[in-house]
């Protein structure tokens, strides 16, 4: 029997993207569909999503909904791959350039509230055949943004008896919560008793998330690993409590690379390209990379990279503390990335302090990521918290041996260069225990242990690019957990 599924999300590659969200979202449905599954995906009109797909057609229209006048809900196709591609409408709420969520000054909108329970709450019309020729039978929500699908889905199921549709809700990163005032509860239009401790009520607040984890059917996130972290009071942020208490659904499946965009035999972003078994094009991209950022063009400078949004999560700040070691031995280190505004000015600082061996760019670009990628020795994720983490899985592709914090997805794919590891082959880069500047400093200095013996060096990057972390398992284990709902 084939399984129709929806997938909601705010952000699809390569339509719109500001993080790992959207690759999962470019690629899983895809998977699915590769395996016998019949998977659309709900977007909210984003000016870059309406622009970016083929043969639009309207579905419906909804009138007034979320304060937003002439809602409607089009239907179109991706060009990239024929994905079926449903998009909400609703100029006022969607229409705005740049980051989806913050506005210029970097602050969430005021309305995100109406413009993303608009997201879940058309979700959920989906489900009870608003397009009169295609219904899900299972809703798979992403992330907070697309949290108040299942309570949706459940407020139907009371007024109709019966559930229009099975839910599940993936957790990509629980820092985001999708936290708004009690008093905006009212513009939901959800039942009154929905605002409770069981339900969306979070401290007093309302929470997306938690209306996600509270009504969604089973609950998934992107690495076996995370998936037991955050069921911990250390990593939970406030919502272990109930995602202890719902453990039986809830599972960790991890995340897949798309060897079609992400191959360095292939990639198209890339002048020159390298394969395991032909590996000598990688330093024609180092030498590139060197230029693009006018670092001095020395072939044999332990070369690390960095692409990361620049926030908190991603630990950049105790890898700026050791700049002074990886120049002290000759290294360089190119950082590329977007956000927080104290974390950019800090970086940029440290480049100006080293001119020949540290370079900073601030922005964001695809092809420059897979220039990095690429062109580095050494991909650097030094993350406080990471649910799965795709920059390392890229790395590995790439033969740019990962430097990871142990936590979440990077501890899950990574295997440190010990001695042990490297004596039984199955070192692909390198981990730190601890977050703390000796962890991490101990962790360069056995990537620049390992850079000098070359030969050892090859092997481990032979091995990284012949890892297969390709979407096949994981698109297997979420058909098995649809196959368990329907
Ligand atoms: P997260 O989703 O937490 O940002 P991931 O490692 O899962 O972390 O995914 C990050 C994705 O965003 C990768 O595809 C990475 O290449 C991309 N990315 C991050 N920063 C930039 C940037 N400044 N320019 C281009 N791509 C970026
Ligand atoms: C989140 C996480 C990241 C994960 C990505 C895709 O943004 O921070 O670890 O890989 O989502 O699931």
């Amino acid at each position: 029997m084939t399984i129709r599924a929806l997938h909601v999300a705010s952000e699809l590659y390569p339509l719109l993207k500001t993080g790992g969200l959207a690759d999962v979202a470019g690629a899983l449905p895809s998977a699915l569909i590769e395996r016998g599954a019949d998977v659309r995906v709900l977007l909210p009109g984003f000016p870059a999503v309406l622009a970016g797909l083929g043969d639009l057609q309207t579905v419906a229209q909804l009138g007034s909904r979320f304060g937003a006048p002439d809602v409607t809900l089009e239907r179109g196709t991706l060009p990239t791959n024929g994905l079926t591609v449903y998009v909400i409408s609703a100029a006022s709420l969607y229409d705005r350039p740049g980051n989806p969520y913050l506005n210029d000054e970097h602050v969430p909108y005021g309305d995100n509230a109406q413009r993303f329970a608009l997201l879940g709450w058309v979700a959920a019309q989906l489900a009870q055949q608003l397009d009169p020729t295609w219904s899900p039978q299972i809703v798979h929500a992403h992330d907070w943004h697309a949290g108040l699908a299942p309570a949706y889905l459940k407020a139907a199921e009371r007024e109709h008896g019966r559930a229009p549709a099975r839910s599940v809700f993936t957790i990509h990163n629980l820092a985001y919560q999708g936290i708004f005032p009690a008093h905006q509860f009212g513009l939901l239009g959800l039942p009154h008793d929905f605002f409770n401790m069981r339900g969306v009520e979070f401290y007093g607040q309302l929470s997306f998330l938690k209306a996600g984890l509270y009504y969604s059917d089973r609950i998934t996130t992107v690495s076996p690993n995370y998936a037991r972290e955050i069921q911990t009071l250390a990593h939970g942020g406030g919502l272990d409590g109930l995602l202890r208490h719902r453990a039986h659904d809830l599972s960790g499946i991890l995340n897949g690379v798309d060897y079609t965009v992400w191959n360095p035999a292939t990639d198209a972003l890339l002048a020159t390209h390298y394969s395991a078994s032909r590996l000598a094009g990688k330093l024609a991209c180092k030498e590139a990379l060197q230029k693009r950022f006018g670092l001095a063009p020395r072939s044999d400078a332990l070369l690390f990279g960095v692409v990361s949004r620049l926030t908190e999560q991603k630990g950049l700040d105790l890898l700026l503390g050791a700049v002074p070691e990886i120049v002290k031995r000759g290294g360089q280190l190119v950082v590329f990335g977007t956000g927080d505004p104290a974390l950019e000015t800090g970086l940029k600082m440290v480049a100006q302090a080293h001119p020949e061996s540290v370079a900073v760019e601030l922005g964001f670009d695809e092809a420059l990521a897979h220039t990095i990628i690429a062109g580095s020795d050494v991909v650097a994720v030094p993350s406080r918290f990471e649910p799965c983490g795709l920059t390392q899985l890229y790395a590995l592709a790439y033969g740019s041996l990962p430097l990871v914090h142990s936590v979440g997805g990077l501890a899950d794919t990574v295997a440190d260069a010990s001695l042990e590891n490297l004596a039984d082959d199955l070192a692909t880069g390198f981990v730190f225990e601890r977050f703390d500047p000796k962890g991490l400093a101990a962790a360069i200095r056995r990537a620049f242990a390992l850079y000098g013996r070359r030969t050892e060096w090859k092997a481990t990057q032979r091995r990284a690019m012949r890892e297969d972390f390709g979407w096949g398992a994981s698109a297997e284990r979420y058909l098995a957990l649809y196959q368990e709902l329907v």
